[in-house]
């Protein structure tokens, strides 16, 4: 399959790379993610991956690569694939969905209606790219405009999951959208990793001036939408996976301090985030 793509704007492009992510991941001996559906997609889109330092970059070993980015969307979908088999009768929400194949990594039942959400450009080359699949809906919506959730249905325990989001809208239309879910939905549970300040310090050097800016406290949206409660905070650095990158004393110590420390794991590590409301 050999497809044209659109023209993207670097918001939507930044999809490359998580789903480059993913693909990388999937060719190491033991992957962290286990995902070669990515692989493909990728290889199928023809996208040139080396306009990312990151995968340009000789100084970082694969693993090294993969590891942030590859061990948060684990961590998600952990949490995703915990709330369904505990609701078959869930209702997710993928927000700015990109080329992800999470519904297919965390293969709900039929039961399970699935949204996968993204502009209409992004959608379009998804519907090219991503297979279709029982249950799945596709919405071509920005995410900041009203409207897009009324046709689904708010009554069912819903797990909102969203990764990559963050910096790409500003506090107020995040803070807007989240207020929007938790009264639209009745109950349920969302599952997005983290950005703190620094860290979109660090993405606007990647990716040219974005309009979120990031919040420290994992509390700080239980402030801004009474419904939302911080269930925990999941660290890469804590994770068993870890031992893989330590690959010298150094290391070794060096993330073994970073991991004994909370601030310390939420500021140089992925985190992911999960709350109920
Ligand atoms: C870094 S990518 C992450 C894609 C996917 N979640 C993943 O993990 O592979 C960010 C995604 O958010 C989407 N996005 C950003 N702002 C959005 C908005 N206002 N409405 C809809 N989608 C948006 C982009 O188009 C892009 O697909």
């Amino acid at each position: 399959m050999s497809i044209t793509l659109p023209e993207l704007t670097p918001t939507q492009e930044s999809l490359f790379l998580t789903l480059g992510i993913s693909a990388l991941d999937s060719r190491l001996p033991r992957p962290f993610l286990g995902d070669p559906m990515a692989d493909e997609i990728l290889k199928a889109s023809g996208y040139d991956l080396r306009r990312f330092a990151l995968f340009r970059s000789e100084r970082l070993d694969p693993k090294t690569k993969v590891f942030s980015g590859a061990v948060r969307a684990k961590h998600e979908d952990e949490v995703v694939t915990r709330f369904v088999a505990a609701h078959p009768d869930a209702v997710v929400l993928d927000l700015g969905t990109g080329l992800d194949t999470r519904v297919f990594r965390t293969d709900p039942p039929p039961t399970v209606d699935w949204y996968d959400i993204d502009f209409p450009t992004v959608i379009d080359l998804r519907r090219q790219l991503v297979p279709e699949r029982e249950g799945v809906h596709l919405v071509a919506a920005d995410l900041t405009e009203p409207g897009w959730l009324a046709d689904i249905p708010g009554d069912r325990p819903t797990m909102i999951v969203h990764n990559g989001l963050v910096p790409f809208l500003s506090m107020s239309d995040y803070q807007s959208l989240l207020l929007r879910l938790t009264r639209h939905f009745q109950s349920g549970e969302m599952a997005h990793n983290s950005y703190t300040r620094p860290a979109v310090w660090t993405f606007k050097r990647v990716f040219g001036d974005v309009p979120g800016i990031g919040f420290n406290d994992p509390r700080a949206p239980e402030r801004w939408v009474p419904d939302l409660k911080l269930v925990e905070e999941i660290f890469n650095v804590r994770s068993p996976e870890v031992a893989e990158i330590a690959t010298s004393p150094a290391w070794r110590l060096m993330l073994g301090a970073i991991a004994s420390s909370t601030i310390l794991s939420r500021h140089l590590e992925a985190t992911v985030l999960h709350y109920r409301f």
